[in-house]
């Protein structure tokens, strides 16, 4: 995929738009400078009274991808990424680390589109296999590790899977109140 140049804001907001989950990766890299900036977005980013409870575990061992991706079925695909960055938080108030790792994940995902590159969130969904996965990253048990955000050369951002979710999104008419619901 050709890095996205983007010279308007009109692209700007496109870009954001079309920004969607990447499951079917090619060989290729991510580069040092790209890497670099994908992690000030994440670094960037707001968080719950700005404690930035995240940190980031850069995972480019192939090995490595391949045994995270093998955790769960919903997520083989990691193993054909570049790399994967593991959002690990401090384990002491859920709500707000989730919210922000969500926040995160998807200007990560946004970063990505825009560098030309395509990225998706893989969870690890069951306390057991989260612990493994922190088990793999020596993450102490303590914190939480509830997903990675993989990162890549792309083919295409259609679900490969034949039993994926369905695609597209609600219309406005069906999203939007106004003034009250
Ligand atoms: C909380 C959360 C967990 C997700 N976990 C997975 C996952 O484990 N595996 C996967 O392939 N996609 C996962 N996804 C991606 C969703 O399937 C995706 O966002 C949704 O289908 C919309 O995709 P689209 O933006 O490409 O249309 C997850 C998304 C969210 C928000």
């Amino acid at each position: 995929m050709a890095e996205v140049v983007i010279a308007s804001v009109d692209e700007a907001l496109e870009s954001i738009r079309k920004t969607r989950q990447v499951r079917l990766y090619v060989e290729g890299d991510v580069t040092e400078e790209q890497l670099h900036q994908l992690l000030e977005i994440a670094r960037w980013t707001g968080s719950s009274r700005n404690t930035q409870p995240w940190r980031f575990v850069v995972i480019q061992n192939k090995e490595t991808l391949a045994q995270l991706a093998s955790l769960r079925e919903n997520i083989t695909w990691v193993a054909d990424a570049a790399l994967a960055i593991g959002l690990v938080s401090p384990g002491v108030n859920p709500p707000h680390e989730a919210y922000d790792e969500g926040r995160v994940t998807e200007r990560l995902l946004i970063a990505a589109r825009m560098l030309g590159l395509g990225a998706g969130t893989a969870w690890f969904g069951e306390p057991e296999r989260e612990a493994q996965a922190k088990a793999l990253l020596n993450v102490p048990e303590e914190k939480t590790l509830r997903c990675i955000v993989a990162i890549g050369p792309y083919v295409t951002s259609k679900d490969p899977r034949p039993t994926g979710p369905k695609p597209g999104r609600l219309s406005l008419d069906e999203l939007v109140y106004w003034e009250k619901m």
